[in-house]
């Protein structure tokens, strides 16, 4: 745990990277001026970016700011589904493609903006049919398929809170997000496609909602006989046949305060309770509607291919709100990235054109892994523009994607953002900001970030310290469900009126933001204070690693010791020597306080379902603690592996 705000920074990083001169000529945003203005007054920056969408009624006051709760957008009102999909229906993008999907065994659909509207409408009408009013409560546990975007626009356009539970949670996780909202109706599917095999949507929902108030289970048919699905009379109904019941008629969208909840999303984290993330209808709107146009460039012509699952906070604001509320074509897939081969991901990017490519470090590190053979047969000549999201992204992350993926002539906007704060925060414009790999650059106009030391003071440029929002934004979370002291405490506690993500950060000489990791999980060795990334870049630019978790494990003379978990790239072995020249590469890159005490090889790492490495275990691990809660992991036989490394070594 820390006991001081600064953090040393350590990892020596150079290399900048400035935009093209062709790239900064097309840019969206291509003048410097834009962040001097936000700063000046970022209200008037955001109500001039809140113009971009349909207003029934426009708002009369822009903010109001009773610390920590904001409002936005006064008076206004607004439907997030008709700024969404209907507008677009009523202007030239009406026969556009809205959504190019793609399921995991190869079939697809598409759907222009005017289908998809007709779709949105149909299930607006049959969950009305279900009883569903404005403000209730619909949990939505589906695969990647298109009823999954479909349900969540029929709920906004009636006024309905979405709920969405990723696919891959057990019966428990959501039977505790459903129970959390009281929600009035489920909607799943009798099993989704996961790597070959089918995960039983149904029969967990079936085991979740025992003894609950859920009136409804909504069921779309996805796999047929083969899932076994059982269907409860009188609660559940399949999707297919209710829309045979319903009207093929317009559903005339609700007219919704500008402060509207829009939709909760449950952030687990690794430990406790799941909190329920409140964003509002407007605020969060204007954030993705924003973001997409100046971080992503998003223009008329672009085709955008988000790797996230809707079910994270990136796949409700990048697959569906800021692209379909600006009009573009996305790219939708069902399937896992390696099923059913490695290349899968490029031949879709090569199959729909797909110009914008968003996914995770984890994806890179594990093609890192893989080697580079696999992308041969691809041509990716149309993208234009390359994103990060989820965690830090190592320096040589960062060069493999630049050089593999991006050809060495792409952007590449590194963006951190949390569920919290509904779009990205700190990130560059790709057509004024030279980057530099590892650093998601500066705060987006009309965000005020800063880092700070433990008594809350700006630390100087070339220190750590705290990463904090000190100025509210539209797309902040207005409060946890049901729990408003669990939203004060948590994210105001600690410096009044200022919201702390949980992040560490170092501000380098020119003012650029590294974040360093996770507070919780900054090491403190002998006084020094190194946050996880540094050690972790170290060692993944070795070329012998392609993936790398540092942990500090109690020691007695030190305070704590580095333990690092390292993944090997494929066709090199583990040796002694090898663990030799690791410790050694850290030294040089950082120095002698970073050198890791031990390093274990494992083939893989433990992740939570949204695929950031679950430190916390590896910390059990390493103290020989009995591992924790680990229902958020991905791949629980992780844990026994790494266990069994963990004592050959000792
Ligand atoms: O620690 C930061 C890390 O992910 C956390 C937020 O996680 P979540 O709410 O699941 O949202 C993920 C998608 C927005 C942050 O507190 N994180 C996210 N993006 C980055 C990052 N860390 C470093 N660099 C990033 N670009």
């Amino acid at each position: 745990m820390t006991t001081t705000g600064n953090l040393d920074a350590l990892l020596r990083e150079t290399r900048v990277f400035p935009p093209s001169d062709e790239f900064r000529a097309q840019a969206n945003v291509n003048d410097e001026r834009i962040y001097e203005r936000a700063a000046q007054d970022p209200e008037a920056y955001w109500a001039e970016q809140a113009q971009q969408l349909t207003w029934f009624r426009p708002f009369e006051q822009i903010l109001e700011w009773n610390p920590p709760h904001a409002k936005w957008f006064l008076g206004g009102t607004l439907n997030a589904a008709y700024n969404a999909v209907d507008r677009h229906r009523e202007s030239h993008r009406k026969n556009k493609a809205a959504i190019l999907w793609e399921g995991e065994p190869g079939d697809s659909r598409v759907y222009t903006y005017d289908m998809l509207g007709r779709e949105v409408d149909r299930a607006a009408h049959m969950l009305s049919r279900l009883g569903v009013k404005k403000g209730d409560r619909v949990a939505i546990y589906l695969p990647m398929i298109p009823e999954l975007v479909i349900s969540m626009l029929a709920c906004a356009k009636i006024g309905a809170i979405h709920s969405v539970v990723f696919a891959g949670f057990s019966a428990k996780a959501l039977r505790e997000r459903v129970v959390d909202c009281d929600a009035k109706v489920v909607i799943t599917a009798d099993a989704g496609h996961r790597r070959g095999g089918f995960i039983p949507l149904k029969q967990n929902t079936d085991e979740a909602l025992a003894g609950t108030d859920v009136r409804h289970v909504l069921v779309v048919q996805r796999i047929g006989e083969a899932s076994g699905a059982e269907m409860t009379e009188g609660r559940d109904v399949y999707w297919h046949e209710l829309a045979k019941q319903v009207p093929n008629t317009p559903y005339p969208p609700a007219e919704m305060d500008a402060e509207d909840i829009l939709f909760l999303l449950y952030t687990s984290g690794t430990t406790g309770k799941p909190k329920g993330i409140v964003h509002s209808t407007a605020g969060y709107l204007v954030g993705a509607n924003t973001s997409v146009r100046t971080v992503f460039d998003l223009k008329d012509s672009d085709v955008f291919f988000c790797t996230a699952d809707i079910g994270w906070i990136t796949g409700h604001t990048y697959v569906v709100y800021g692209p379909l509320s600006a009009g573009a074509t996305v790219v939708m897939y069902e399937g896992a990235p390696d099923w059913p081969h490695r290349g899968r991901l490029w031949e879709l990017v090569d199959k729909y054109g797909a110009t914008i490519f968003y996914t995770a470090p984890t994806l890179i590190r594990t093609l890192m892994k893989w080697g580079p053979q696999f992308l041969e047969p691809y041509s990716l000549d149309s993208l234009r523009l390359l994103a990060s999201v989820g965690e830090p992204i190592n320096p040589e992350a960062w060069m493999w994607f630049h050089s593999h993926i991006g050809k060495g002539r792409l952007p590449i906007v590194d963006t951190w953002w949390q569920t919290e704060t509904g779009c990205a925060m700190i990130a560059p414009l790709p057509g004024l900001t030279s980057t530099k790999p590892g650093s998601a650059t500066r705060p987006v106009p009309g965000i005020s970030a800063k880092v700070v030391d433990e008594e809350g003071n700006e630390v100087e440029p070339g220190h750590g310290g705290y990463l904090v929002i000190t100025k509210p934004w539209p797309s902040m979370l207005r409060t946890v469900w049901g729990d408003d002291d669990r939203f004060r405490n948590t994210y105001f506690g600690k410096f009044p009126g200022i919201y702390l993500p949980g992040d560490g950060a170092h501000l380098d000489e020119d003012g650029y933001v590294w974040i360093l990791g996770r507070i919780d999980d900054v090491i403190n060795v002998s006084g020094h204070r190194i946050g996880t990334m540094e050690v972790e870049s170290a060692l993944v630019d070795h070329p012998a690693v392609a993936e790398a978790a540092v942990i500090g494990r109690t020691h007695e003379v030190k305070g704590q010791a580095i333990t690092a978990f390292v993944t090997l790239r494929e066709g090199v072995d583990a040796s002694p020597e090898l663990v030799t020249e690791l410790k050694q590469h850290v030294v040089e890159k950082i120095g002698a306080m970073a050198r890791p005490e031990e390093i274990l090889f494992t083939a893989e790492l433990p992740k939570t379902r949204s695929a950031k490495i679950m430190r916390r275990l590896l910390r059990d691990i390493a103290e020989g603690r009995v591992v924790g809660d680990t229902t958020t992991l991905a791949d629980p036989s992780v844990i026994e592996q790494l266990k069994a490394a963990y004592k050959d070594s000792e």
